[in-house]
C-alpha cells in the first residue's frame, strides 16, 4: 500500500484542438494520480499526447486553438478554476517544468544566472544580488563547473548537457512539489544521459520532489520510474507498477512497446532502448473511434473490439488495462 498523500489527480482530462479539418483530440479522457515524493513515468508513441497532457497541467494550451475539459486538482485545488494569477503563482514555484526543447525555451539575451534568477525573484521576491548568490549555489547543485562564472554566460556559450542542467537549475531553483519532466534526455548522448538522471534522482531525495517524466526511453523508465502510464492515440491504455508493467504488460500496445526492452534496472550505457516498432499507423484523432483505438493495429482484434470501447479495468493489484482480452491475474493464458 502506498499511503503517501495524493499530490495531484487529472480526471477525465480532455485537451481538443479545433483546426481547419476537424477537432484534434489530442488527449481525450485520461485519468492518473501522483503521489507526493512519487515518480511517474508517461509512455508511448509520438504524436499520442504526452506533451499536451503536460501542457494541460500547467495550462499552457493555447486557447483557441486549444480547449481544456476535465478537472486537475493539485494538493485539492482544481487549477482548471484558477484565475491566470493564481495561476502563475503555482508555475515555476510549486510545479515547475522542463520542456522538451532545451534551447528554444531557455531565452538567449539572458545570462544563465538571471534566468534561474528571474524565477526566484518573481516567486520567493529575493533581491538582485541574493538570486545571483542562489543562482551560483544552483548551478552547483547540478553539477556546473566553476558556477561563479557560469552563472555569467549565456546559454550558447553551454555544451547540450549543460543546458539540459540550466533547464534543471531552473525548475528546481523554487523548490517545487512537482517536477514535470519532458523528454529530458532524449537529446542527450547516453553519458550524459546518465548523469541528469542521477541528478534528477539526487534531487528528488534532497529536495522531495514528486516527477512526472515523460519519455520514450524505456531505459530511462526502468530506472527512474515507480508507476507507468501508457498513453495511445490520447487515451490511457494501461497503468501499473513498474516492474508489473516490464514483467507482465497486460495490453497489446504496451506488449508491442516492450518488444526490445533492456531489462529492468540494467545500465542505460551503450544500450538502445527506444520503443520498438509496432506495424501499422495511429489513427487520425479527428475522427470518432467506434470501439477500442488500437484495434486497427492489434493483432488480438475481433469484433467485438471493433464495436465496444474497452473500458480500463483492474487487472492485478494497482494494474489497469483497457482491453476485451487482458488476462486477470490468477487466469490461464488462451
Ligand atoms: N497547439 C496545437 N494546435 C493543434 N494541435 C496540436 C497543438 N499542440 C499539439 N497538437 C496535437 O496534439 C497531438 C498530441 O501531440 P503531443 O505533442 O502531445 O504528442 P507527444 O505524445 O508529446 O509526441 P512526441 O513524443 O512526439 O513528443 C498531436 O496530434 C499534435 O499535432
Ligand atoms: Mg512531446
Amino acid at each position: 500500500m502506498d499511503n503517501r498523500p495524493v499530490l495531484l489527480e487529472v480526471e477525465n482530462l480532455q485537451t481538443h484542438f479545433r483546426t481547419m479539418d476537424g477537432v484534434n483530440r489530442a488527449v481525450d479522457g485520461v485519468s492518473f494520480h501522483v503521489r507526493s515524493g512519487e515518480t511517474l513515468a508517461i509512455v508511448g508513441e509520438s504524436g499520442c499526447g504526452k506533451s499536451v497532457t503536460a501542457m494541460s497541467i500547467l495550462r499552457l494550451i493555447p486557447e483557441p486553438p486549444g480547449k481544456i475539459a476535465g478537472s486537475i486538482r493539485f494538493q485539492g485545488r482544481d487549477l482548471l478554476g484558477l484565475s491566470d494569477k493564481e495561476m502563475r503563482d503555482i508555475r515555476g514555484n510549486e510545479i515547475s517544468m522542463i520542456f522538451q526543447e532545451p534551447m528554444t525555451s531557455l531565452n538567449p539575451v539572458l545570462t544563465n544566472g538571471q534566468q534561474i534568477g528571474e524565477t526566484l525573484r518573481l516567486h520567493q521576491g529575493l533581491s538582485k544580488s541574493q538570486a545571483e548568490e542562489r543562482a551560483v549555489e544552483m548551478l552547483r547543485l547540478v553539477g556546473i563547473p566553476e558556477p561563479g562564472r557560469r552563472v555569467r554566460e549565456y546559454p550558447h556559450q553551454l555544451s547540450g548537457g549543460m543546458r539540459q542542467r540550466v533547464m534543471i537549475a531552473i525548475a528546481l531553483a523554487c523548490n517545487p512539489k512537482l517536477l514535470i519532466a519532458d523528454e529530458p534526455t532524449t537529446a542527450l548522448d547516453v553519458t550524459i544521459q546518465a548523469q541528469i538522471l542521477d541528478l534528477m534522482r539526487d534531487l528528488k531525495t534532497r529536495v522531495g520532489a514528486a516527477i512526472v517524466i515523460i519519455t520514450h526511453d524505456l531505459g530511462v523508465v526502468a530506472e527512474v520510474a515507480e508507476r507507468v502510464v501508457v498513453m495511445y492515440a490520447g487515451r490511457k491504455v494501461e497503468e501499473a507498477p513498474v516492474a508489473d508493467l516490464f514483467r507482465t504488460p497486460r495490453h497489446p500496445y504496451t506488449q508491442g512497446l516492450l518488444g526490445s526492452v533492456p531489462k529492468l534496472g540494467s545500465s542505460l550505457t551503450g544500450q538502445t532502448s527506444r520503443l520498438s516498432e509496432i506495424p501499422g499507423l495511429v489513427p487520425s484523432l479527428k475522427q470518432k473511434i467506434p470501439g477500442c483505438v488500437f484495434a486497427s493495429r492489434c493483432p488480438k482484434a475481433s469484433d467485438l473490439c471493433r464495436a465496444v470501447p474497452p473500458g480500463l479495468a483492474l487487472k492485478a493489484p494497482g494494474h489497469f488495462a483497457a482491453c476485451h482480452y487482458a488476462e486477470a491475474e490468477g487466469s490461464v493464458a488462451a
